[in-house]
């Protein structure tokens, strides 16, 4: 640890605490900020999406919605997963910024500048997520969304993370996780969410 603190110039007395690495490593951060992509050449989750304003928009959700039935239903548990995660940037971005010591979210020293380029970045990566989840028509969302926002702190535990809509015809080899149900021909309406329990999904 010693060496670690005397290379970070934090010398012997220090604490090694978060402070002490954040402003230690700040002159790297300052020597990089300017890698964060200028707003107007940065991806958005439009460009990865059916463009819903083109007049081949059914043409364009139709095939979007052929290739999503090709994903495994493990896959989509990994990707609510990854979505919900990423939904939980307010609280990532609030703790960052109190590390940093940017109570506002408005200081232009190095760490602030790159701690609210990493947040919209991955806002755009929850963004991605629920869009494209939701289009596919095969989760739940409404349960993912109560999974989000439970109505008591205990809530969560009892309902489940999400639930795909029967709405592929890919065979489903494997059993499928606790509060998902698997693709039923004629089963409930694709991309309808229904609210159905993990108890009841098996
Ligand atoms: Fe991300």
């Amino acid at each position: 640890m010693s060496d670690v603190r005397e290379r970070a110039g934090l010398g012997r007395d220090v604490g090694a605490d978060h402070g002490d690495v954040i402003r230690a490593i700040e002159p790297a951060v300052k020597d990089n900020v300017d890698l964060l992509m200028p707003l107007d050449k940065t991806w958005q989750p439009s460009d990865y999406l059916p463009d819903l304003e083109a007049g081949d928009w059914r043409e364009q959700v139709e095939h979007f919605r052929t290739t999503a039935e090709t994903i495994s239903d493990d896959l989509l548990v990994v990707l609510v997963g990854d979505m919900v995660t990423e939904e939980a940037l307010p609280s990532y971005s609030m703790s960052l910024n109190g590390l940093v010591r940017d109570e506002e979210g408005t200081s232009p020293a190095p760490w602030s500048q790159w701690l609210r380029g990493w947040t919209a970045e991955e806002n755009r990566h929850g963004d991605l997520l629920n869009a494209y989840l939701r289009l596919t028509g095969r989760v739940n969302m409404r349960a993912v969304e109560r999974t989000v926002h439970p109505s008591s702190p205990t809530a969560s535990t009892r309902r489940p993370m999400a639930i795909p809509t029967a709405s592929s015809s890919t065979p489903r080899s494997r059993s499928v996780p606790r509060g998902f149900r698997t693709a039923t021909p004629g089963g409930s309406q694709p991309g309808k969410a229904t609210g159905t329990s993990a108890g009841s999904a098996g």
